[in-house]
C-alpha cells in the first residue's frame, strides 16, 4: 500500500514565535471525564490532532452529540444521550488513552465494558494499576481474550496505594470516586500538570478534591457533577519540542503561552546544554537563544516534577549532535529508546545498555529513511532532520499527526525545510509544501 512521508532537509536555524495548542494528554481524559455529567459542557483550547478525533468517536459511539470547531480549538459534547457502556474493540485499539473512559462509565453506569487498549509501541503498559484500583472500589472484573468487563452495584470509597504512580491509573480512579460516596484516598498518585487539570475540571463541577503532601489525591464524593466550560492547559511537550527545535538548529524562538511552570527539570537541562532560557513572568512564556557549541547533558526520565519520557526521545535528538557524552536513563517505560536505531541510521552515536542509551555527540548526522514508532519518537526523528546533511524521509507519520497539531506547518512558518510527500497508486510521488495542506 502507498504510505506518505514527511520529508525534512537539513535548514538554517529557525527563529520566530510560535503558538501552541492545548496539551493532547489533557484533554483526552478530560473529554472522558465529562461521561460524568448528564449535560453539554464546553472545552476550549482543545487541540487538533488525530488522538483528539479518535477520542470523538469513541464518545459519539456511546452516545454523546459532539460539534468540533478545529479552527477556533472548540468542543461542545452533549452527553445527555449516552446509554451505552461498551467501547468497540477497533476503537479501543487505536489509543491507549481509550482505557480513561472506564472510570466514568463505572460512576455513571456500574458497568463498563471495553476492549484491552492499544496506542504507542513502547512497551507492554499493562493497566494492572486500574484493574486493582477498581477492584479496591468494589468493582468485579472479567477477562475474557482481549475483553474486559467491570460492573458494581455500588462503587465503594477506600484506599488505593498505587505501586507507581501512574497517570492514567490515578486519572481513571479519581473519575471513579468523584461520584463514589465517601472519601477515597489514592497513595502515591500522579501529580502531572495534565493529572491537576483533570482535577480542575472536575472541580469546576462539583468535585471535592484535594492533594495531601507528599502524593495523596483525597476525593470526598458528591451526588452530581455538572456540566462546564473549561479551557484546557497549553501543551508543555509540544513546547518542550519546539525549544529544542530552535536550540537543535542554533535559532531562536518565543513560546508566549508555555507552561513554564510545569517544564522546570526540562529546562534546567536545556540550560546546562549552555542554551539562554528566558521565563516570563509568572512563569508562564518561554524563550530561547541557542548557543553554538551546546554541550551534551545526562539525565533519567522519572515520574512530574522530574524529566518528562515524552522529552526523552526529543532531548536524546539532541545530544547525538551535542558536544561530549551523554547518559540518558528510561525509567518509565522499559521499551521506549526505539527511536535510537533509526538515529543511529542518521549517523549518529549511541549504544543501548537495558534501559540506558549512552550518546556520543557528533559533527554531523546525515539524512536518511527513517521509521517513526511512537509519537514522541516521530517528534525526535523530525528534530534530527533538521540538522542532518541531506534529506530525511520520515514514514510512520501517523504517530506524528496523533500527538501534535500542525508540527510540520508550524516548524515551516519558523523557517524549516519540511515537505510532505504522498504516494499515488500508479507510483507517482507528489510533493508539496505542508502549507498547502488543506
Ligand atoms: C500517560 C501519557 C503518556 C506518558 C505517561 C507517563 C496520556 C494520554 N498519556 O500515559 O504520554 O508517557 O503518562 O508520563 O496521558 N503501568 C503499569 N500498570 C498500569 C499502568 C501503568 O505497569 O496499570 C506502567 C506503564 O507500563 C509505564 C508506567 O507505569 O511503564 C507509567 O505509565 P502511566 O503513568 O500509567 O502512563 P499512561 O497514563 O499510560
Amino acid at each position: 500500500m502507498a504510505e506518505d512521508h514527511i520529508i525534512i532537509e537539513q535548514s538554517r536555524a529557525l527563529h520566530g514565535t510560535v503558538e501552541l495548542a492545548g496539551a493532547k494528554n489533557a484533554v483526552l481524559v478530560i473529554m472522558a471525564s465529562l461521561i460524568l455529567t448528564d449535560g453539554k459542557s464546553v472545552l476550549t483550547n482543545v487541540p487538533a490532532n488525530d488522538d483528539v478525533w479518535q477520542m470523538i468517536k469513541l464518545l459519539r459511539d456511546l452516545g454523546a452529540v459532539i460539534t468540533f470547531d478545529p479552527e477556533n480549538h472548540r468542543l461542545e459534547v452533549d452527553t445527555r444521550l449516552i446509554t451505552k457502556f461498551s467501547v468497540r474493540a477497533e476503537v479501543m485499539k487505536k489509543m491507549r488513552a481509550s482505557v480513561l473512559v472506564m472510570g466514568p462509565l463505572l460512576a455513571r453506569f456500574g458497568r463498563s465494558d471495553i476492549a484491552l487498549p492499544g496506542g504507542c509501541v513502547i512497551g507492554s503498559r499493562p493497566i494492572d494499576y486500574h484493574i486493582n484500583g477498581f477492584k479496591r472500589m468494589g468493582v468485579e472484573i472479567d477477562i475474557d481474550g482481549e475483553y474486559l468487563t467491570a460492573h458494581a452495584t455500588e462503587l465503594k470509597a477506600n484506599k488505593i496505594v498505587l505501586e507507581y504512580p501512574s497517570v492514567g491509573a490515578t486519572e481513571n480512579l479519581m473519575m471513579a470516586a468523584a461520584l463514589t460516596r465517601g472519601t477515597t484516598r489514592i497513595v502515591n498518585a500522579a501529580l502531572e500538570p495534565e493529572v491537576i487539570d483533570l482535577m480542575n475540571i472536575l472541580k469546576k463541577m462539583g468535585a471535592h478534591i484535594v492533594i495531601e503532601a507528599p502524593a495523596t489525591v483525597v476525593i470526598e464524593g458528591v451526588e452530581l457533577l455538572r456540566p462546564v466550560e473549561h479551557a484546557v492547559i497549553f501543551d508543555r511537550l509540544e513546547a518542550g519540542s519546539f525549544l529544542l527545535a530552535a536550540a537543535m538548529t542554533g535559532g531562536s524562538i518565543e513560546v508566549p503561552q508555555a507552561p513554564a511552570f510545569a517544564m522546570d527539570m526540562f529546562l534546567l537541562k536545556l540550560e546546562e546544554m549552555g542554551h539562554q532560557v528566558t521565563v516570563g513572568i509568572d512563569g508562564i512564556g518561554v524563550s530561547l537563544r541557542a548557543t553554538r557549541s551546546p554541550k551534551a547533558v545526562s539525565f533519567k526520565t522519572a515520574p512530574y516534577p522530574g524529566f518528562p519520557t515524552d522529552l526523552q526521545a526529543p532531548m536524546l535528538a539532541a545530544q547525538c549532535v551535542a558536544s561530549g557524552t551523554s547518559t540518558i536513563y528510561e525509567t518509565v517505560y522499559e521499551n521506549r529508546l526505539l527511536h535510537v536505531m533509526e538515529l543511529q541510521k542518521m549517523g549518529a552515536q549511541i549504544k543501548i545498555e537495558h534501559n540506558k542509551a549512552t550518546i556520543m555527540g557528533v559533527d554531523k548526522l546525515y539524512g536518511a529513511s527513517v521509521i517513526a514508532t511512537d509519537i514522541r519518537a516521530s517528534c525526535a526523528l523530525v528534530l534530527a532532520g533538521l540538522v542532518a546533511n541531506g534529506i530525511t524521509r520520515m514514514s510512520g507519520i501517523n504517530h506524528l499527526a496523533r500527538g501534535y497539531e500542525a508540527m510540520p506547518q508550524k516548524l515551516q512558518k519558523l523557517g524549516a525545510n519540511i515537505w510532505y510527500e504522498t504516494q499515488l497508486p500508479q507510483d507517482i510521488k507528489l510533493r508539496m509544501p505542508i502549507s498547502q495542506l488543506a
